[in-house]
């Protein structure tokens, strides 16, 4: 079975997770993706990259994703959220947070920690995937 890859981005971080995206899809492809929908639809479109969407963020599609995080069928999140902006949801993406902490799931919360998972030779192994 592959693991599973979450992907969201606030609007203003869409465009660097559609680049990180581009820049990783070997990587990626070996993954089962998903994300909320918007992120799902413009990284999908700009990458080609087959991507299941749940609903938009603010509609409830951070929860649906921190849902299947705690039912165990998310196992990396890549959440380019945006430091300069309050969001309608924030509630929720505090929840999405939460649950991946508890679940003790990769998380990058910006590019920079994206790279470095990305690489990780721990992705190969069982120890946390
Ligand atoms: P979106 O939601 O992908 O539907 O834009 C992301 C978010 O706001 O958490």
């Amino acid at each position: 079975l592959k693991k599973s890859i979450a992907l969201i981005a606030h609007d203003s971080c869409k465009d660097a997770l559609v680049d990180w995206c581009l820049s990783n899809r070997e990587q990626l492809s070996r993954y089962s993706l998903w994300a909320t929908g918007t992120t799902g639809s413009v990284v999908g479109a700009k990458t080609g990259m087959d991507i299941h969407r749940v609903l938009s963020g603010p509609l409830g599609g951070d929860l649906q994703i921190g849902s299947k995080i705690v039912c165990g069928e998310i196992d990396i999140l890549i959440f380019f959220w945006d430091p300069l902006a309050s969001q309608p949801h924030d509630p929720d993406i505090k929840a999405l947070l939460r649950v991946a902490a508890l679940k003790n799931i990769p998380v990058a919360t910006n590019q920079a920690t994206a790279d470095f998972l990305i690489a990780s030779p721990l992705l190969d192994g069982d120890k946390h995937l």
